[in-house]
């Protein structure tokens, strides 16, 4: 890195509100400071470690410590969510990160369902004698009880994970309450806001301390890399400088070549976000009737639905019969990228038992939505009829 300045914030055009809306923050923040000649983009910066000028003095001129690319992409999404961002290696880096910077002496509380890679590293945490307690993040009462913790050794709880809406059961939390009461009991509160995006919400603005991302998903939108954020809040500094401290001492860094192109992918997150939220509303309110469906939960915005196909929920083979008959839809895992996904989630043994067999997780995409449909009802339509011909029923 030069002592050129970094990427800067866009600017509101004088006469506009103090904040850009995330449509113009997505197209514009992380951009080089306009100067003749300039380049519009950054550029990937391949580089393990850097010239050791006076300009360097504060940064360790080390590539596991700093790069251009990432200050890019962290403005992006800093800004979009409203706090620092910082870039890691997978959305997991990122939550492992934010759990090791969270008070180590108090309770963490956390979903009963989140999603299964931070629910087995929570039980990580309780092998090694963390108080780790679990509680229905949709029952708002439920969740306060735990959070309160009366009569329980732990007392309340010290660090409060939220994911809203849920992966893969869409459980939507009343985040405003949970937040506020989080911090009542002086608990800091970090939320995975994967599923919603900071389209839909913007949970530092409620006051949480931090959100975590798998950029993987909707940020980057495209499939192809892993990467992962946290944002802290304005005024937890403190949380953002043990974040870095982490980041560079466990090094699981983001690559700039991913970096760049989740920058690329974030730059159409609005429109990619807009037009896959309305194929889901539609197709929700199509699968609603259909006769292979026994429920459809959908939050009632963003991109992501899931079916219980109809039959004994615990019974795995309609579902299955029903991925393996999609044609235009990839039977693959993953989420957020521009192209619609559907899978099973029981076949990974780590997923929560509260998740029934008959479950299907939609990752809605862009594409035509008669496309879509048709497809996606063939498949259910195939696997009625083969239920007929094995006389297991509907
Ligand atoms: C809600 C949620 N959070 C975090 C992650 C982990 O992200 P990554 O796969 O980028 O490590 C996922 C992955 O599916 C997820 O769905």
């Amino acid at each position: 890195m030069t002592d050129a300045p970094s990427p800067s914030a866009p600017e509101p055009p004088s006469g506009a509100p103090d904040r850009l809306a995330p449509a113009t923050v997505v197209v514009t923040a992380g951009r080089p400071p306009r100067a003749p000649g300039a380049p519009v983009n950054p550029p990937v910066e391949l580089s393990s470690t850097y010239a050791a000028w006076p300009a360097e003095l504060g940064r360790t001129g080390y590539g596991r410590s700093q790069n251009a690319t990432w200050d890019a992409f962290e403005g992006v999404v800093g800004e979009l969510e409203g706090g620092a961002a910082l870039v890691f290696a997978s959305g997991m880096a990122a939550i492992a990160a934010a759990l090791s910077v969270a008070p180590a002496d108090r309770p963490i509380l956390a979903p009963t369902t989140p999603y299964n890679a931070t629910s087995a590293l929570l039980e990580e945490y309780a092998c090694a004698g963390r108080d780790v307690r679990r509680a229905p993040v949709d029952d708002t009462g439920a969740f306060l009880a735990a959070l309160a913790g009366s009569g329980r050794p732990g007392g309340p709880a010290g660090t409060v994970w939220l994911e809203s809406p849920t992966n893969p059961l869409l459980q939507v939390a009343d985040l405003p309450t949970l937040i506020s009461a989080a911090h009542h009991h002086g608990a800091v509160v970090i939320c995975d806001n994967t599923f919603a995006t900071p389209l839909l919400q913007r949970p530092l603005a409620w006051g949480a301390d931090m959100v975590v991302h798998s950029v993987t998903k909707y940020l980057a939108g495209h499939s192809d890399l892993l990467l992962g954020a946290t944002v802290t809040h304005p005024d937890r500094g403190d949380l953002h400088e043990a974040l870095v401290t982490h980041r560079t001492r466990h090094g699981a860094i983001a690559g700039p070549m991913e970096t760049w192109l989740a920058l690329r992918g974030i730059r159409t997150l609005q429109v990619r976000f807009e037009r896959a939220a309305a194929n889901a509303a539609e197709l929700a309110r199509r699968l609603a009737g259909h006769p292979a469906v026994a429920r459809v939960r959908w939050p009632g915005s963003g991109a992501m639905l899931a079916v219980d196909v109809a039959g004994d929920p615990d019974d795995p083979e309609p579902a299955d019969r029903v991925v393996a008959a999609l044609r235009l839809w990839n039977a693959a895992t993953s989420l957020g990228g521009v192209e619609s996904l559907g899978e099973r989630r029981r076949r990974y043994p780590g997923e929560s038992p509260l998740v029934p067999e008959s479950l299907l997780r939609l990752s809605v995409g862009i594409e035509d939505i008669e496309d879509l449909w048709r497809d996606l009802d063939q498949a259910l339509q195939a696997a009625v009829r083969s239920a007929r011909v094995f006389g297991s029923g509907t």
